[in-house]
């Protein structure tokens, strides 16, 4: 009862803040300013969602306060009444915080991130849905005492937890030296109403993944309720805002846990409760919200976590640094006998990092031996890859690119910390042993950080590089007979299909068929499923019998046929986690391409997150298709289209990214060389008005392709 009140008292008091801030923005700016949140399509995301409600410009958000202080202000105290009022402050909260954006401001000085725009939601879809981001943690308010804040966040980047700080708790970890940012899974919203970024981000999650329709209130919030995997912890006193907030967290069903001693009958069991002990927070938060994690324990002395895998760590920070031209380096995965591998086995050639002058450069070779009774040679370059990840997940370790290519940095403070150049070896078996326990049997890790050793087995990677490029080339999709299915993202998309032939690579980027493939075989009923290809029912457009069965009942039938080679015709459906996106363009007769990479316009109009914001949640929109980085490159793309040369436009970033291939592609197809400098960038234009001449001007093939629609 006592929470009901005061749920209601906080609801009441941020329904008239919005309102007052409301009417000081509208005399300031005017009625018809605009109003809206940066690089999203969603608008007010919370407003979208719930209520299906258009704001674009100040006025219109009169009508919709109004709506909320008269339908959800309740004083009576039942439980469904503080529910409303939580309704009724993420609305608030959704208005005063995009009040602060009005006129283009850009009110957040780092490290606070404010609202976070669709391209991070997006970015973080895959690492959802396959688990290695278990849940989501939003942590508001201020610990008992700043060693108290930096453990429980300390707690939770080593579990992989997605984590949405607000208010002093920032400064308390930031004191503390935790690592947090965008980059380190870690974000630091900002103050009070700035929690309404997570709410939003859930919410975006729904628009944008799930195929929510906007204003599907009961969809939305059984949507966030059943997958996004949040909860809430509270620190500090639960004056009536912060109650009211919680009510609000409780409304899209997100449990929450207290440091404060409530008596058990202020607690809702299952929802809210309290755990002033500070070590068993965490515990208690992942119970309530069902989050099982794998545990690995890794006996090295640093933090590992997906949270530290976008650290940088700089020249001047780096104790030593390996490879990356500057020193030989190469990483190599080798499919064993049982006899060569004797598992556990780390063996260093060369000195340790204690003879390592602070600023040195060494080699530096890393060859994982494994033995698998279901080991296949195709798996070698699937499980290599996953090195770079796993040296990453480190605290303090860093690693870019692959193969003899490598290039790696330990920084000062991992080396003062105790690691060791034989820890990357305990990392390595142990990530190996506990992500691929069915085809991994046995490992052994050879760390080589002698000049001479080194050498000698670079010529042996090289070798073994070769082969499996060789391989890669012959392996196109009518060289096998098997597709993969992967439904992954089902989780968050649950009528997506993705498709996955050895020439295009899952729209997300992560999934080839060759990992589908040793997914498959590692989980045998999961979300990647070998498909026989069976009767083909259009070379061209590249249809399949079997392909169409599993889709149409994988999708819970609301997809009947699929077309792997065309966006005009019964595309591949897109989830949301796109790296990049496909686009008509009528008046070039072409396609464009755009990133997540890329915030900037592009000539349909729209920029990547408004662009995502029109195709997703696992339907067709044909002439629009999500897809991943290298399906441009690929022989199959989009053929039955025209292929490579209905190419117009591409952000230049992608243009250097794919150099290399696209002009290999481009030679291969008889476009020439000089294909790539057809193509137009931001910097020739950013409306089908602007990069038409240009078009002219190059003889871009396109314009005389047959049409396109
Ligand atoms: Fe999601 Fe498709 Fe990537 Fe699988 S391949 S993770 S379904 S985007
Ligand atoms: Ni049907
Ligand atoms: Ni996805």
């Amino acid at each position: 009862k006592q929470i009901c009140e005061l749920a209601y008292q906080g609801a009441s008091t941020a329904v008239g803040l919005a309102e007052k801030l409301l009417n000081e923005a509208i005399e300031k700016h005017g009625a018809e300013a605009s109003v809206k949140y940066p690089d999203t399509a969603y608008k007010l995301p919370l407003v979208t969602a719930l209520s299906g409600e258009e704001i674009t410009r100040l006025g219109d958000i009169v009508p919709v306060l109004k709506r909320i202080k008269e339908n959800n202000l309740k004083p009576e105290p039942e439980l469904g009444n503080a529910l409303l009022s939580g309704e009724a402050t993420l609305y608030a909260g959704e208005i005063i915080e995009a009040l602060r954006y009005v006129g283009g401001a850009k009110p957040d000085e780092p490290p606070y991130t404010g609202f976070l725009p669709d391209p991070i939601l997006r970015k973080f879809g895959v690492p959802l849905v396959d688990g290695t981001i278990p849940g989501v943690a939003v942590i508001t308010g201020k610990a008992k005492d700043a060693k108290a804040a930096a453990a429980l966040v300390k707690d939770l980047q080593s579990k992989g937890i997605l984590i949405a700080l607000v208010n002093d708790i920032i400064e308390q970890c930031i004191g503390e030296n935790i690592k947090v940012g965008v980059d380190y899974l870690t974000f630091p919203l900002g103050k009070f109403t700035q929690i309404i970024h997570a709410c939003n981000f859930a919410a975006r999650a729904g628009l944008a993944f799930g195929g929510v329709p906007k204003g599907a209130r009961e969809q939305m919030l059984a949507y966030t309720k059943r997958r996004v995997p949040a909860f809430v912890i509270a620190l500090g006193e639960l004056d009536a805002v912060t109650v009211a907030i919680g009510a609000g967290a409780l409304f899209m069903g997100f449990p929450i846990v207290t440091d404060q001693a409530l008596p058990p009958e202020l607690q809702i069991p299952g929802l809210l409760e309290a755990q002033p002990d500070y070590d068993k927070i965490v515990q208690l938060a992942l119970e309530l919200r069902e989050i099982k994690l794998k545990i690995v324990d890794i006996p090295v002395p640093i933090t590992i976590g997906p949270a530290f895998e976008g650290e940088t760590i700089r020249k001047k920070d780096a104790w030593v640094e390996f490879g990356g031209g500057r020193a030989p380096g190469f990483e190599l995965v080798r499919m064993c006998g049982a006899d060569q591998v004797e598992d556990g086995k780390i063996e260093v050639i060369g000195p340790e990092i204690d003879e390592m002058p602070a600023g040195s450069v060494f080699p530096l070779g890393i060859m994982v031996d494994i033995y698998g009774r279901k080991m296949q040679g195709d798996f070698e370059g699937v499980l290599e890859r996953r090195i770079h990840y796993f040296i990453n997940y480190g605290e303090g370790l860093w690693h870019v690119a692959q193969r003899d290519l490598c290039w790696l940095r330990i920084s000062k403070a991992a080396k003062e910390a105790g690691f060791k150049i034989r820890h990357y070896g305990e990392l390595l078996l142990a990530k190996f042993k506990s992500d691929y326990p069915a085809i991994v049997d046995r490992v052994q890790v050879t760390l080589i950080t002698d000049a001479k050793v080194i050498e000698e087995k670079i010529a042996i990677a090289r070798e073994k590089y070769q082969a499996r490029d060789a391989r890669l080339k012959g392996l196109t999709d009518e060289s096998v007979d098997t597709f993969y299915s992967c439904t992954l993202c089902q989780s968050f998309a649950p009528n997506h299909v993705c498709i996955v032939s050895p020439e295009r690579v899952g729209l997300c980027g992560a999934v080839s068929w060759l990992d589908a493939k040793a997914s498959n075989e590692i989980t045998p009923t999961g979300p990647n499923q070998p498909i026989a290809k069976g009767q083909c029912l259009d070379a061209e457009k590249g249809m399949w019998q079997n392909l169409n069965d599993f889709l149409h009942s994988a999708s819970n039938r609301t997809l009947e046929e699929v077309n792997l080679y065309t966006l005009m015709d019964r595309p591949m459906t897109s989830c949301g986690c796109f790296e990049a996106i496909i686009a008509i363009l009528p008046m070039t007769n072409g396609v464009m391409i755009t990133t997540r990479e890329h915030s900037g316009d592009t000539p349909c109009g729209m920029t990547f997150s408004s662009l995502a914001g029109t195709c997703g949640g696992g339907v067709q929109t044909p002439g629009f298709m999500g897809i991943g980085r290298r399906y441009i490159v690929s022989s199959k793309f989009i053929v039955a289209d025209g292929g490579l040369g209905r190419i117009v436009w591409m952000p230049k970033e992608l243009k250097d990214f794919l150099k290399t291939e696209l002009t290999e592609r481009a030679v291969a197809l008889g476009l020439g060389d000089d294909f790539i400098d057809k193509i137009a960038d931001e910097t020739v234009g950013t409306t089908e008005e602007e990069i038409l001449p240009f078009l002219e001007e190059k003889q871009h093939p396109a314009l005389k392709m047959a049409p396109l629609m």
